[in-house]
Parts: C-alpha cells; structure tokens; sequence
C-alpha cells in the first residue's frame, strides 16, 4: 500500500488557484470557503510567471510569500508551479526566435500560453531559473507538498518548425542513426528521391508540395516527445537539486494528448497527475471518464495516482459546452477515485472574471456559494473526508488493451488504406465492450510484460515491432487469450511494411495471412455469418491453420473469413458495433476465465482493494433507482448499505468483497 504524498492520509481535494486574478482582499473569504468545502490542496502559481520575475532576473515574491503564509495558516497543502507554460512578454521581446514555428510556417504570437519552443536555448534557461528561484525560496516551506511543473506539455501546441528546432532534430537523429546511411535506410529515401549527402540538408517534416516521408514524421513525433521531456527534467534537475525530498510531477492528459508518449514520461515524475475533461457531445462521456482513469493508473504502473484537474461543470473550449447535471460531478469524482486517484481537484477554485477561460466552471461558480455547484462541491468534499482508508489501496485488472502513442503517430499520417480507418475509435469501442460487460482494464505497451492478464486486446495496432510480436508470442504460447482486430502490425518502427507481408510477425500466432486490405465505400455495409454487419472495413484473408468463426457474406471479402480462431488467438477483420463485439469477445472471455459482471445497465462497479480491506465503488450513471446487491458499510454514510441505489447516485461500500460478481 503506497501513499503518494509522505504523510499525508486523506484525499486530497481541491484545485488550480489562481489568486493574482483577484484583489488581496478576496484571499481571506477564498481561504474560509475553502475550509468550508474541505479543500486541503491548492495549485498554485501555474501561470505567474509574469508576476514572480515582471522584469528580466527581478523577483516579486511578496505576494506569493502572502499566499503561502495565509495557505498554511489554514491548513491548506501547497502544490506549487512553475509558470513555464506561459513566458511574460518581456521575454518573447528579448526572444523572438523561440517563438513557436507550425508546420505551415506560421510563427505563433504572444498574447495566449504554451508559445515558447521546447528546443530554444533561451527558453530552456529562462524556464530553469524561475524553476530554480521558485525552489530556493518556497523549497523548504512547510505547506508545500508538490511540485507541479509546467502544465500539460504538449499542449496547446508540441511541434515546432524554428531554427532551434531544426538543429536539435538534426542532433536528435544523429544520435538515434550514428550515421547518414543509417539515416537514409530507416527513412526509405530512396523513394522520391529523398536521400540526403550531407546532415546539414536534413530538416523538421515542415509543410511540402506532397505528402512528407512518413518516416521522417514519425521519428519528429518522437522527437517532439522528448524535445519536451527534456524540458521537464531540466527544470525537475533544478529543483530537486534545491528541495530534494518533496515530488515533483506535472499533468499529463491520459487519452487526449497525442504528442507525448506517457510510457516514457511516466518514470520521470514522483507521482503521476492526469487532466481529464468530458466530451460534451457525447452522452456516454463517462466511459471515456473511466477510459482516461485506467489509461492514467497503467501508465503509473499500478501505483495510485493524483487527479490533478477536471471540471465542476461545464468547460468553455468546446462547441457546445454542457453543463454537468445535478450529482454528476460527484459522479466523476468518484469513477476516478475508483479507478485508483487519491486525489480529487478542479480547474479552478475561483472562476475567472476576465480572460479567454470566465465561462469556465469552477469549485466557486460565478454565482458564488447560493448555487447548485457550490453545494455539491461541499458535499463532495466531505464525502471524500470520509474515505481516508481508501487512500493507497489497489485497483487489479485481468485484462488489457495494448497502447502505443507510437503506433498512433504513424497511423494518424496521411494516405492510409481508408480513411475511417481510426487506432482510437477501435480502443474506444473495445473498451466501451469491456466497461459495458463490467471489466476492469488495463492499458499495457505492447512490448511491456503481459504474463499478469488473462486476455489482451489489439485493436488496429498498426505499428507493432518485431520485439513486440515475439513479445505477444510468448504471452498466447504461455497460456494467455489474444485478441486482435484488423490493420494490425502492418509496420515496423520506422512505417516501413513488414517483410512478407500485412501482419506477417503475428501469421504463425494467428494462423492466418493477410493477402489484401479491402476498405470499403463510405456507408458501405456488408453482412457477417451470424447475423452481424459491419462497415469500414474487411480483408482477404488467407487461413493457415486457424478456424473461421464467421465470414463476410457480402462486399468485396464476400465467402472470405471475419472473425477466426487458432488456439487463444482471435483475429477480427471486420469493425464490429459494441454490440457485436461480444461475437469475438464472449469466446474469448470464455477461453481466459473472464466472467463478465451481471451489474445493471449503466451501473459501474470499481473496486480498490487494500492488504486489510476490499472497497466497492458503484456509480448508478441511470436516472433510475437500481437494485444494489452488496453488502458492507457504506462509508459516506457510516451505515450498512440498503439494496437500492438512488437514480445517479453513489456508494463507496468497505469489505463487501465480490458481492457483485
Ligand atoms: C486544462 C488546463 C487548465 C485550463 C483547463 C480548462 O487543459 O490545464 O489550465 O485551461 O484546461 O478546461
């Protein structure tokens, strides 16, 4: 059982603080309603760069020190940030070459946040000596709990075209390559004409007449990555060389940030810390809530992990902007918590009266404390002041998805066989099977070790490298059930197309042999044996020892195989609804022992488990009372739980076991 924070025994519970947005005088009743809404820690300082140093190498730290003194006086736990994500003007005057350059040539202005190159010398030496001020002056405070560096690399932008970027590419691949015929080899130059004689004509994949090689874009995404990884250590070297003892993270956003690839990043902070944010437009929001909390744990390898924001309410950056209904953000808060974070905080405390964020919810809507938000908030906060045994226990998963921001950035390049054809509307819709069936997930890099599930899932992982098949190979020969869809290790590592063949690295593990990809028409359906019909996408397939568990019935793989067998592995051709997603998945629960969950509809159930006790969370996310067969006490009651559960309503049952199952 492991605590994130040294000391610390309850959830932490609160949000971004962004006081310098308001008079000195509001503090006093922003410290007494956070008391009230049982707040015990706040970020702060994520964007005050230009307040803390309003002149080159000129600190102001007198407001700051007020805050601090006035946080501590309350109780309240300091997560600090360093404001990198937003330069002050001043800087970008004294710099206009670290200014963000996009693919078209666009050099981005001040005025927004996020603008500063990760490649530029300048900035990298500004950002670690706020980092560095910061740490010398509040390392040794006794609020402070948290570093929280930066915020959400990657975002708003990643890549960037400067010169500063162009050369640190270049340097970036002399060190991955050694050398230019290694280069030219990796990258196929040999098509169009590309191959370089010298390293100076090698440049970022900026915008051209055609498609770009898509090596070259492939390995700028990873460099991309780790452009801002350096960013991050950098200051993180910084400060702990300061303040060593007190963790030090930054936010990552699990699932929605394509530009940082999390499995490297995840060993490099204290604790893991995700931002999550619903997609209004979708009325099942809350699996992607809970597809973001598993993604978050597995990337903190089963450690628990922090929460770092998510919204009271409505947010302000999407097309319609929807506001939570009543016990939904209760609701969230507590699928995130079951999923394994120990801490539950907003973006923001206090809603922001000017700027691009004031229709932004907050934990203090702009209506203050006689609103439906503020009474939630409260209430939530005391509900969580009830679950200090939770902090630190485990959640177990059986089966996992295999996860791979590499595979993602080929496959999201131009001139792919369809296209419909998306990594992540396959990873969604499996796991929106396997959340709907009541199992618990993983996600796992498809060359981690996979020995601990049962049931490992591959859905369209087009970049899948040969360690990765030898790696999946030992997995289904040691007994473990495979599933895999379509448009599967295509590629190797460098999007070349795997010698002998579509799926070539897997054939002898599935039996099979991909002979043609057959995409279809746009709304094209074809029908499958058994009364399943399907779209997007099918294939000729030719089988080599595996059995056919349905076939195309119509369309251009009409009498070809669908969905086939061979020993554990399940191959799927065909891009199956959720709904029939149970023609592959069923068999293969059956073949690794899974029991899918008899929960009602719309009813999750997560459980969290300690060396002394078992914990159940269930989240009714219908409109209508449930049937609740668990036993145990309720720990936001105090009382032994009742067998309904209330329409959107929530339960965190201690020592109820499998109940459930
Ligand atoms: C996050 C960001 C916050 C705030 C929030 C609004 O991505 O980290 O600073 O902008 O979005 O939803």
């Amino acid at each position: 059982m492991s605590k994130w924070l040294p000391g610390v025994t309850s959830i932490s519970y609160g949000g971004d603080y962004n006081p310098e947005q308001w008079p000195e005088e509001t503090w006093a009743e922003d410290i007494e309603l956070m008391r009230q809404a049982g707040v015990n820690l706040v970020s702060i300082g994520i964007f005050s760069w230009a307040m803390l140093e309003p002149r080159p190498g000129q600190y102001d730290f007198g407001w700051m020190d007020r805050l601090f003194a006035l946080l501590h006086g309350a109780g309240i736990r300091v997560s600090l940030g360093t404001p990198t994500a937003s330069p002050p003007a001043w800087f970008f005057h004294q710099h206009p070459e670290a200014r963000v350059v996009t693919r078209d040539g666009t050099v981005l202005g001040f005025g927004s946040r996020g603008m500063a190159s990760p490649s530029s010398p300048a900035y990298r030496e500004a950002s670690v000596s706020i980092a560095r001020a910061l740490a010398r002056r509040y390392g040794n405070h006794p609020a402070l709990a948290l570093w929280h560096v930066h915020n959400e690399y990657g975002a708003p932008v990643s890549e960037c075209y400067s010169d500063d970027s162009v050369r640190a590419f270049r340097r970036w691949l002399q060190e991955r390559y050694g050398s230019l015929d290694a280069l030219n080899r990796a990258w196929g130059t040999a098509f169009w004409g590309q191959r370089y004689g010298e390293w100076e004509q090698v440049s970022a994949p900026a915008a051209s007449a055609s498609v770009v090689n898509p090596a070259q874009r492939l390995d700028f995404a990873r460099f991309t990555s780790d452009a801002l990884l350096q960013c991050f250590i950098a200051e993180r070297d910084a400060i702990r060389a300061e303040c060593p003892g007190v963790p030090i993270t930054t936010n990552f956003m699990a699932g929605s940030c394509p530009a940082v690839d999390l499995w490297k990043w995840a060993g490099e902070v204290d604790v893991v810390a995700n931002d999550h944010y619903l997609d209004a437009a979708d009325p099942c929001n809350h699996v992607g809530l809970a597809l973001s909390a598993d993604l978050t744990r597995s990337i903190a390898g089963g450690r628990p992990w922090i929460l770092m924001e998510h919204s009271t309410s409505a947010v302000n950056w999407q097309p319609r902007n929807v506001a939570k209904r009543p016990g939904e953000l209760a609701r969230n808060a507590l699928t995130h918590l079951g999923r394994g974070a120990d801490a539950v905080m907003f973006f923001q405390w206090r809603a922001s009266r000017a700027g691009a964020e004031k229709f932004h919810s907050a934990m203090l809507p702009h209506a203050g404390t006689r609103s439906r938000v503020w009474r939630e908030v409260r209430d939530l906060g005391e509900n969580l002041a009830r679950l200090d045994e939770v902090v630190g226990s485990e959640v177990r998963a059986e089966v996992a998805i295999l996860w791979d921001w590499e595979s993602f950035w080929a496959q999201d390049l131009e001139w792919r066989p369809s296209v419909d054809v998306s990594h992540r509307e396959r990873i969604n819709a499996f796991y929106d099977r396997l959340w709907r069936d009541g199992i618990t997930v993983d996600f796992a890099h498809p060359e981690s070790d996979l020995t601990a599930y049962k049931l490992v899932v591959a859905p369209a992982s087009y970049l899948l490298t040969k360690r990765a098949a030898s790696n999946i190979r030992r997995y289904v020969e040691g007994g473990g059930t495979f599933v895999m869809s379509y448009f599967s290790a295509i590629v190797d590592e460098h999007d070349a197309v795997h010698p002998g063949g579509y799926g070539a690295p897997l054939r002898d593990v599935l039996g099979l042999t991909v002979e043609e990809l057959l995409p279809l028409r746009a709304g094209e359906q074809v029908r499958l044996s058994g009364g399943v019909t399907s779209d997007v996408w099918s294939e000729d397939i030719a089988l080599e020892g595996a059995e056919v568990l349905a076939t195309f019935e119509d369309g251009p793989a009409a009498g070809k195989p669908a969905i086939t067998r061979h020993g554990s592995a399940y191959y799927v051709a065909a891009r199956l609804g959720v709904e029939d997603l149970t023609s592959v998945l069923r068999p293969a629960y059956d073949d690794a022992g899974i029991v899918p969950s008899a929960t009602p509809e719309g009813v999750e159930v997560m459980m969290r488990r300690s060396a002394d006790n078992d914990y159940l969370i269930v989240v009714n996310h219908t409109d209508r009372p449930v049937d609740l067969p668990v036993t145990g006490t309720d720990l936001l009651t105090a009382s032994t739980s009742g067998s309904k559960l209330e329409a959107g309503g929530v339960r965190v049952c201690s020592g109820s076991g499998q109940a459930m199952r």
